[in-house]
């Protein structure tokens, strides 16, 4: 395989970083900058206290690799002694740098996409494993972005996930959570404290395999869930059916 090099596409056509600027870029380009910067260097921290999660649950990845939302790349180190063929989707160019970088050091061929994981540029059924870390709070349409990954998911594949999401109702850390809402989408780029993810995922017409629940060493978004749902054979085509 050729590691260490970058391809960036456009659906079936390569294209360059300012191509993907151009596509994904526009509107707030200096916000999704910055958070792309902080990224680079918090998403690694982030990797630091969920190391044990992933080890685990990425152990069996292969084949068709789909990271939605991957950021900077803090999961590229988890994948480059595997066999597998790395697509991630983002929809923040600025992430391209970074993910690039880290592809480089890892030693890990990627291939980036601009988009969202509300709409993928995949045929229905073609992915093996879809890897979700700390992106179902930030999707714009959750319900639909679950859909979105059961569709492309072979029949069997696997949607292997960690999640930070909202404290129990009632709690003192969900009215926290509430209350801080607006400014943490703000300065999180659209990231939601308080989702009910474990719901949506239980929803999403996938077969959750198993789902463990930890707090993480955070102040506001410490409840995380991580885990596995795969794609039933019987229903191949089924959307979400929440
Ligand atoms: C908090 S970062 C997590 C990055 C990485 N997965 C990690 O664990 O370090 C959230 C990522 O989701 C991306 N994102 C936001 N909305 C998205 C969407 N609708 N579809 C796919 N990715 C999205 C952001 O651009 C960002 O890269």
């Amino acid at each position: 395989m050729d590691r260490g090099r970058v391809v960036i596409y456009a659906l079936s056509r390569e294209f360059t970083q300012s191509d993907s600027a151009r596509i994904c870029g526009g509107a707030g380009a200096m916000r999704l900058r910055i958070f792309a910067w902080f990224m680079a260097r918090l998403g690694h921290k982030a990797d630091r206290y969920l190391a044990s999660y992933k080890f685990e649950l990425f152990a069996d990845v292969s084949g068709t690799v789909l990271e939605v939302g991957p950021g900077a790349g803090a999961n590229l180190r988890h994948f480059a002694a595997k066999e597998v063929h790395w697509i991630g989707v983002d929809p923040n160019p600025y992430m391209n740098r970074h993910l690039a970088e880290e592809a480089k050091r890892v030693g890990l061929r990627i291939d980036v996409l601009c988009g969202t994981a509300e709409d993928l540029p995949f045929k229905a059924g073609s992915i093996d494993y879809v890897i979700s870390t700390l992106v179902l709070c930030s999707v714009t349409n959750q319900r639909r972005a679950l859909s979105e990954l059961a569709r492309v998911l072979k029949p069997n594949g696997k949607l292997v996930f960690i999640e930070h999401v909202a404290a129990p109702p009632g709690t003192l850390l969900r009215r926290i959570q509430s209350f801080v809402k607006p400014i943490w989408r703000r300065m999180g780029d659209g990231c939601n404290p308080d989702r009910d993810t474990r719901a949506s995922i239980e929803r999403s017409g996938l077969a959750v395999g198993e789902i463990v629940e930890f707090e993480a060493p955070l102040p506001i978004v410490r409840p995380h869930i991580a885990g596995y749902a795969i794609k039933p054979i019987a229903t191949s085509e089924s959307r979400f059916t929440g």
